[in-house]
């Protein structure tokens, strides 16, 4: 008898990935997504971090990463080792730490974060009297030092994608451009990029900020993130002009070459059972990453008892 086999892909794969895909979504709701199914099976076109997510959420289900080679570096600059001895020398703070973080170092962590929550979640530590630090994303955790006025020590690492995108080359697009010109950015970008953004958000809140546009339709919008979410902001509103903002350097195309590891090919393989099954988390591993993500459910659930 068949497997039942739902398939998950986040918004950086490919337009050809995302159609073969039950979900599409951001961090949080492919997290959400997979913790709720009961599916057998659940493949997830995305990166290692988020199929172990998903693993931890739900130990169930059998959960396949297409390709070995999808990680993320944000995972690969952190040693955990370091991160522990960091986090010892912090020993009175809150350590929040964003999704993109291998199992391990969840479980090294207070609470886990997505770029949908990252903000209330920090504001909500605060307001409770709490110094937090923050890793692994340094552009995330400048921005929220500099947007909210916080003093968090920050971990070093960054998103090679991210990172390139560049303030000097977005101002000279940007006054190339005829009419308006807006930039939304998600918040892996450095700082000086998104301090010259009208939105900074999650892949999803970047395109309901596209759908809810109500601007001049002639206006340019850039968007400061992977390419692949350009093809949703592209389906949702044909008749905006929307372009990625420009890099520091080469073609101008910005992928994640970990996602783009998604081909149809790995993907189909994936859903017949062949691939990166993520079974070496032991269960004392798992049940360490999924107490600060289970409090991330928690908080964005409504629930403000914890802290
Ligand atoms: P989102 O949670 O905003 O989808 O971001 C995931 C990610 O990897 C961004 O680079
Ligand atoms: Fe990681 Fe950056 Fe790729 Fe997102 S875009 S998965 S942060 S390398």
């Amino acid at each position: 008898m068949s497997r039942r086999v739902v398939t998950l892909a986040h918004y950086y794969t490919a337009p050809e990935i995302q159609k073969m895909a039950d979900k599409v979504g951001d961090s949080l709701e492919l997290s959400l997504f997979a913790k709720q199914s009961d599916a057998e099976v659940i493949v997830f076109a995305g990166v290692r971090f988020m199929a172990e997510t998903a693993k931890i959420l739900n130990p169930r289900a059998e959960v396949i990463l297409p390709d070995r080679g999808s990680t993320c570096s944000l995972v690969t600059q952190t040693d955990v080792n370091d991160l522990k001895r960091w986090r010892e020398e912090h020993s009175d703070y809150v350590h929040v730490s964003y999704i993109n973080s291998s199992a391990e170092h969840k479980a090294l962590s207070d609470w886990i974060v997505t770029s949908r929550n990252v903000d209330d979640i920090i504001a909500h530590l605060y307001s409770k009297g709490r110094k937090v630090i923050f890793s692994p994303d340094r552009n995330m955790g400048a921005y929220l030092n500099f947007q909210y006025g916080y003093d968090m020590p920050l971990w070093s690492a960054v998103c090679e994608v991210h990172d390139k995108f560049n303030e000097e080359a977005l101002l000279t697009a940007m006054q190339e451009v005829e009419g308006s010109v807006y930039l939304i950015a998600h918040p892996e970008s450095p700082l000086p990029v998104l301090k010259r953004a009208n939105y900074v958000g999650s892949t999803s809140g970047m395109l309901k900020w596209i759908i809810d546009f109500s601007g001049d339709s002639n206006s340019t919008i850039f968007v400061a993130t992977e390419d692949g979410i350009l093809y949703n902001m592209g389906l949702a509103r044909p008749d905006l002009k929307i372009a990625q903002a420009p890099i520091y350097a080469g073609c101008q195309c910005n992928q994640c070459p970990y996602m783009k590891l998604n081909t149809i090919e790995a993907v189909k393989r994936a859903q017949s059972g062949d691939g990166i099954k993520i079974d070496y988390l032991t269960e004392a591993q798992m049940n360490a990453a999924r107490a600060p993500i289970e409090k991330m459910l928690a908080f964005s659930q409504g629930d403000r008892s914890v802290w």
